[in-house]
């Protein structure tokens, strides 16, 4: 893989490996995907140069834990490994055994970064931040990242620590961390990383006018299908098709450099559900965008946002 030269390579404190620009997803939702094809996108990802890799210790119940462990096992020195718990027990303890737990799933004695992977409204996180600290100074991860919080949410926790990276929900169909978090992250000195760069597969340009989702998708739940906001979404993904077909990329490839062009945003996790999806994904990195490009991409998913309601985040999820 040729990375684009402006791609930035974020050091993380102490951490030995730096935030690389793209990581490979855990793929949340693609629960019916087999494990060969979740190890083939791992696998083609690899192949093509990645070596930041998400996880959670909820995605599939640890499946994608174990799944991710068993492809670093015998590849583990120079991949960096990012994951996240969010129990119910919002103790110190309760956080410092979700590391445990991960490192357990992982098969490894250190992970590079892990996150508090939601915030629970309301409530005192400041235990949670405590345990990650704790494993820090135990040398079981490199840095602590907060992902999903509010600007008044990490000010809490970062009474107690310090938060190296937020993993944030951010693609040209949902842009609200712009207003306050990203400015907070850059004030701070905390790395963005986005999540959900492809809009749950939007961004590549696959959906027609109706989505034609199955009845048991989860991405129903995922506001940019809702019924009235589809035919806004629709519209806009098609006028960035013929953008990125008169300069001869998908459309996947300029939505994640959209992303990493944004100022505040150090990376992006991308899911994919096969190797082949992996493979044309990881090749967003290599071509030469220009900063008009960009601009006309911000144009359309101005027009495309304004009807895409704050909700908080993207999946109406509120734990
Ligand atoms: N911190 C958090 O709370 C949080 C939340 C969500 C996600 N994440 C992380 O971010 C990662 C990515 O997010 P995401 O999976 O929600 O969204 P995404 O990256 O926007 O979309 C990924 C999905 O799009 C489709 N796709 C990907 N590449 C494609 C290609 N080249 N051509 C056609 N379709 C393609 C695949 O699903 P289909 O084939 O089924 O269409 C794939 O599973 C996750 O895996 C996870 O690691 C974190």
């Amino acid at each position: 893989m040729t990375v684009a030269a402006d791609l930035a390579r974020h050091p993380l404190g102490t951490n030995p490996l730096p935030l690389l620009p793209m990581a490979q997803g855990g793929s949340w939702y693609a629960q019916d995907a087999d494990d060969g094809a979740l190890l083939a996108a791992l696998e083609a990802s690899y192949a093509a140069g990645i070596r930041h890799f998400d996880t959670a210790a909820g995605y599939g119940g640890g499946r994608s834990e174990r799944l991710l462990g068993d492809f670093v096992r015998d590849k583990r020195e120079g991949v960096f490994l990012a994951s996240k718990a969010h129990g119910d027990d919002l103790t110190a303890a309760a956080s410092l055994a979700e590391v445990e737990g991960s490192l357990g799933r992982l098969g490894v004695d250190f992970i590079d970064l892990y996150y508090i992977h939601w915030p629970r409204a309301g409530r005192d996180m400041r235990p949670v931040m405590e345990g990650l600290e704790l494993a820090r100074r135990q040398g079981k991860i490199g840095a602590v990242g907060v992902s999903n919080f509010t600007v008044a949410q990490m000010q809490q926790v970062a009474e107690v620590g310090h938060i190296d990276v937020h993993q944030l929900g951010f693609n040209l169909l949902w842009r609200y961390a712009e207003d306050a978090t990203i400015p907070y992250c850059r004030e701070n000195d905390i790395a963005v990383v986005a999540y959900s760069a492809l809009g749950h597969g939007i961004l590549t340009g696959k959906y027609g006018r109706d989505p034609g989702l199955a009845p048991g998708d989860q991405r129903h739940s995922i506001l940019p299908f809702r019924a009235d906001i589809w035919p806004h979404v629709f519209a806009g993904v098609e006028e960035m098709k013929a953008l990125a077909a008169s300069l001869d990329l998908p459309l996947s490839t300029l939505a994640i450099r959209w992303i990493l062009s944004r100022p505040g945003i150090h990376s992006v996790v991308v899911g994919a559900r096969n190797g082949v999806q992996a493979t044309a994904n990881v090749a967003a990195l290599a071509p030469t965008i220009s900063v008009a490009t960009f601009a006309q991409m911000t144009s359309i998913s101005d027009a495309i946002v304004a009807h895409v309601p704050d909700a908080g985040n993207l999946f109406n999820h509120y734990p």
